[in-house]
């Protein structure tokens, strides 16, 4: 038989082919939890336009992902930390996928099944030698937390080492940063950090949707 066999296409065989196809997009996924990395809720980033291209090949893998931050208390309207949009996001996107998160306000009513949530300052070097010695080797990470440079220096500083060769650092929102980020010690911004030749020639480094987005690939041993 040659050519296109729509007949055969409609046989319930070809079901779960057909499932694939329908599947929901992560950005799909983000408007519909109400996360603003999608393109509809709140500032719409549009971070999970670039998720879907580069995270989609690893969707049915079994993958270990870490996100910092979980949940911003002013959209919402109350605080009691019982959901996460991106948590609900990341858990339906991945459904292989042991997922980790951190925040220093209390999610960990959130732990179950393949989720584990640590309550902590992801400024915090004492917190985060204790978390990456909980932690297995990482596929994804995401920085979505205080968006301060220093903390997000400090975190990539600890986490960086426990992520695999080819695999993704996330750090989000690096065009902003909070107001109190004077009241920290002084280091680079985030984004200039990242952009500086030195790193350039160090690590595998992209900005995305209007440089906002930094990527920071592992590079595979060689
Ligand atoms: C932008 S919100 C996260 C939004 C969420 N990822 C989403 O897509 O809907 C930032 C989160 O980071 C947390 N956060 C702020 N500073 C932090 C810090 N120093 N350490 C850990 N978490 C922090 C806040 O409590 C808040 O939940």
């Amino acid at each position: 038989m040659t050519g296109w066999d729509w007949q055969s296409w409609r046989t319930v065989a070809d079901l779960p082919k057909r499932d694939l196809m329908l599947r929901d997009t992560l950005t799909t996924l983000a408007n519909k939890h109400l996360s603003d990395k999608g393109t509809t809720f709140a500032q719409a980033h549009a971070y999970t336009i670039v998720y879907d291209e580069l995270l989609g090949p690893l969707r049915d893998s079994e993958i270990t992902l870490l996100e910092i931050g979980l949940r911003h208390d002013p959209y919402y309207g109350d605080a009691n930390h019982a959901t996460s949009p991106s948590l609900s996001m990341w858990m339906e996107f991945f459904p292989k996928a042991r997922i980790f998160a951190v925040d220093w306000n209390d999610f960990t009513p959130l732990t179950a099944g393949r989720v584990r949530v640590f309550q902590g300052d992801q400024g915090d070097p004492g917190f985060l030698r204790s978390l990456v010695s909980e932690l297995p080797d990482l596929d994804i990470v995401i920085d979505d937390g205080s968006h301060a440079s220093l903390h997000q220096q400090v975190s990539f500083k600890h986490l960086f080492p426990r992520l695999k060769p080819g695999g993704f650092y996330f750090i989000e929102d690096v065009h902003w940063q909070p107001p109190w980020e004077q009241s920290l010690p002084p280091v680079p911004l985030t984004s200039d950090l990242f952009k500086s030749p030195a790193m350039q020639c160090l690590l595998d480094v992209s900005f995305h949707v209007s440089e906002k987005l930094c990527c920071v690939r592992k590079k595979n041993a060689s």
